[in-house]
Order: C-alpha cells, then sequence, then structure tokens
C-alpha cells in the first residue's frame, strides 16, 4: 500500500525545496517527493510504499529547516487506531500518572545486568512511558534515548526526571527518528501493542539501528499470563484491553518466527507485577548483532 505523508515547514524557496528534495530521497530513494509552496504551512508531501516520518523529519531538521509531521493527513487505516491508541495512552497516564511506580521492571534489571557485562554504552528505548525503566540505565551510567507516543508520558518523564533525556514524541511505526546507532535497545511492554505488520517492521527497525554486535531485549506478555483471553477477542491471540489498546500475547513459537533473522539469543518466562496484588507473565527476549569481521 502507497502511503501519503504531509509535513509543514518553513521552506520558503525553490531552491530551499530543492535541496531538502535532495536530501529526502538520499534517504528514501523510492520516494516521490514535492512541495506546496503556496500553502501557508509550506507543505512537503512524500509518498511511498513506507515512508517513516520521523526520518524524514530529522533530515530537513537537519538542513536547519523547522519540519512536523502533519498526523491528519497521513495514510492509511492504521492511523485512526494509532491516534485513538495515543489518546488512550495519554488518558491513562493524566488520570494515573506514574501508573507502575518509580521502580524499574525486573525486566529492566536484567537487560541492564546483560548491557554492563557487554559494555553496552548507548541505548534506545522504544515505548519510554515516563523513563522508571530509563532512570536505571542512567544510574548505571549508561545513556539513553527515548520514543514515546504519549506526550502525556513525555511530560511525566520531565517532571520526575528532568529535561536532560532526549524522547522522541511519535510512534515506533515511523522508525528510524535519526540515522544514528545504538549499542543496545531495551523494550519492554510495546511490542504486543503492535499489529502483525508492525512487529515485523518494528523489529527490523530495531535491528537496523543497532551497531554491529550490540544488544537488543524486548520483553512481551505472554499467553501463559492470567490477562490472557480477557477483554474483546480481535484476532489470534489478540485482545482489546482497552479502546485504542489491542495486545498480541506471544508464546515461545511466535518469538522464534519473529526474532529468528535478527539475532535471537536466549528468552525465558518472568513474572512482571501488574499492579501490587498480580503479577503478568512476561517473555523476555535477548538478540545479538553479527559483529562484522
Ligand atoms: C505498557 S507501557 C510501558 C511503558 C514503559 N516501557 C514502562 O515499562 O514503564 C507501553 C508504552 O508504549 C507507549 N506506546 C504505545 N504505542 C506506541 C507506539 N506505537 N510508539 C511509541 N510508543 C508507544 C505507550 O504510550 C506506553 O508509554
Amino acid at each position: 500500500m502507497k502511503c501519503v505523508e504531509i509535513f509543514k515547514t518553513n521552506v520558503s524557496t525553490s531552491e530551499e525545496a530543492d535541496q531538502v528534495i535532495n536530501a529526502v530521497k538520499k534517504v528514501l530513494p523510492q520516494a516521490q517527493i514535492n512541495f506546496d509552496l503556496d500553502d501557508c504551512d509550506k507543505i512537503l508531501r512524500v509518498e511511498g510504499i513506507s515512508t517513516p516520518s520521523g526520518m524524514v523529519v530529522s533530515t530537513v531538521m537537519e538542513l536547519g529547516y523547522y519540519c512536523e509531521a502533519i498526523p491528519d493527513k497521513v495514510c492509511t487505516d492504521s492511523d485512526t487506531s494509532l491516534k485513538d491508541s495515543e489518546n488512550s495512552w495519554n488518558h491513562s497516564f493524566n488520570e494515573n500518572k506514574a501508573i507502575w511506580g518509580f521502580e524499574p521492571s525486573g525486566s529492566a534489571v536484567l537487560a541492564k545486568e546483560l548491557f554492563l557485562q557487554h559494555g553496552v554504552k548507548e541505548i534506545l528505548i522504544p515505548g519510554f512511558g515516563y523513563g522508571r525503566n530509563a532512570a536505571l540505565f542512567i544510574k548505571n551510567n549508561i545513556e539513553v534515548t527515548g520514543i514515546e507516543l504519549s506526550g502525556s508520558a513525555i511530560e511525566l518523564a520531565k517532571e520526575y526526571y528532568g529535561n536532560d533525556v532526549k524522547v522522541f514524541h511519535g510512534s515506533v511505526t515511523s522508525m528510524p527518528f535519526e540515522k544514528k546507532t545504538y549499542d543496545g535497545i531495551f523494550c519492554y511492554g510495546l511490542l504486543y501493542l503492535l499489529n502483525a505488520e508492525q512487529r515485523l517492521k518494528f523489529i527490523k527497525d530495531c535491528y537496523n539501528q543497532l551497531k554491529p554486535g550490540g544488544w537488543m531485549v524486548f520483553s512481551v506478555v505472554s499467553k501463559k499470563s492470567v490477562n490472557y483471553g480477557k477483554g474483546r477477542s480481535v484476532g489470534k491471540d489478540t485482545f482489546e484491553a482497552a479502546k485504542g489498546i489491542e495486545v498480541f500475547f506471544y508464546d515461545v513459537e511466535k518469538i522464534k518466527e519473529d526474532f529468528e533473522h535478527y539475532g535471537l539469543y536466549n528468552y525465558f518466562e518472568i513474572e512482571e507485577p501488574a499492579n501490587p496484588t498480580t503479577t503478568f507473565s512476561f517473555l523476555w527476549i535477548s538478540c545479538n548483532k553479527k559483529q562484522i569481521t
């Protein structure tokens, strides 16, 4: 399916527009790109099979121009559900604030051990939330960058942990947000919120943002969890937990299938507190990207 993404910019002349078009062409060679400089928003239009809006924004901003994706005009059906999901997460963070407390997840503690053991210094955290896991890595001298859909979560992160951490505001479905690669990636509780196509693209995008020899850790809810089967069934092993939030439950077979091309190294079950009285079963997954020899 072709996607058309529209961006508001401050590009004003046709020379500047050509400069931007050439730069975006370099990162998205298959895309059709044009400008509407008569529009008051100096619209940049990018059309392609897959248009990572984060990459377009960072490429244009690197040239010194303003650039912002206009979400309402973005292409597919999944954008409606993305908007629903963002609203739902914003509502949840506005109502509950630090909903999982300030302790890191058990999965983050294990990932921190793995990262320290392998000299990981800089990581990306997709699904950053309000920063409870990031705080653990920072305490252990690991630099973090986040990606987070919910503006409310990012506001809470700033309130709790300060302004220093860089968090891209957007959906992981628009990865990559930058050309940079990382020694490690840690992703807790997000992969299973995506649909099948988005999950595969997300795993691949994460792997592409890892340096050779780098490590990535995902923690996903398991079919053995007590919440499996709760809520309206919306697909195979997928249930609607709240409006706009659909959860896919993993098992070992599915982990092998989804991660087999991405350096799958290890996986095991781990219990994570859902609230003070209940735990949910998760699967902790580590992948190691091949060193270039
Ligand atoms: C289950 S929470 C986990 C948050 C955090 N990892 C933690 O453990 O505290 C999932 C997080 O992913 C974010 N999220 C959901 N869909 C997303 C998407 N498509 N792109 C980026 N973040 C997303 C939510 O806003 C929420 O902060």
